[in-house]
């Protein structure tokens, strides 16, 4: 995509920042996740990174760039926590991303191509939910 207008940094932010701060969404403090960090935290890791190499490639839209920025904060949306519940902890890697899924749908008016994305970020340890976007 072509260099960003102050008016489009301005809109990633203020999804940025509405996500950053909604309750919902701060449940995810609550969620351990690898080496002593939150799911809160390193999802809003994972958004800026993925953000920012996004915004790199050309084939990408704007719309695009907003997809994979509200599909990074929410690809591990689950809100639960595996280690409690031992019946989850085999199932969690391939589970994890159709219950985030689910819960962003309930809690968010997301488009479909974000919910491709959340859905299939686990692939290839799911074999049938393969990535159908660009944005992967
Ligand atoms: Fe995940
Ligand atoms: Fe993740």
């Amino acid at each position: 995509m072509r260099k960003l207008t102050k008016q489009q940094k301005d809109e990633l932010e203020a999804i940025y920042q509405f996500y950053l701060n909604n309750e919902n969404v701060k449940r995810m403090n609550e969620i351990q996740m690898h080496r002593g960090s939150s799911c809160y935290i390193h999802s809003f890791r994972v958004a800026k990174l993925c953000v920012k190499k996004a915004a790199r490639y050309q084939r990408y839209t704007f719309e695009d760039l907003k997809n994979v920025l509200v599909a990074s904060i929410l690809h591990d949306y689950y809100l639960y926590d595996w280690r409690e519940h031992h019946e989850l902890k085999k199932k969690h890697g391939r589970r994890h991303p159709l219950v985030a899924c689910a819960n962003a749908v309930r809690d968010f008016n997301i488009p479909i191509e974000v919910q491709e994305i959340i859905k299939t970020h686990m692939w290839p340890l799911t074999p049938k939910l393969y990535p159908k976007t660009k944005e992967l």
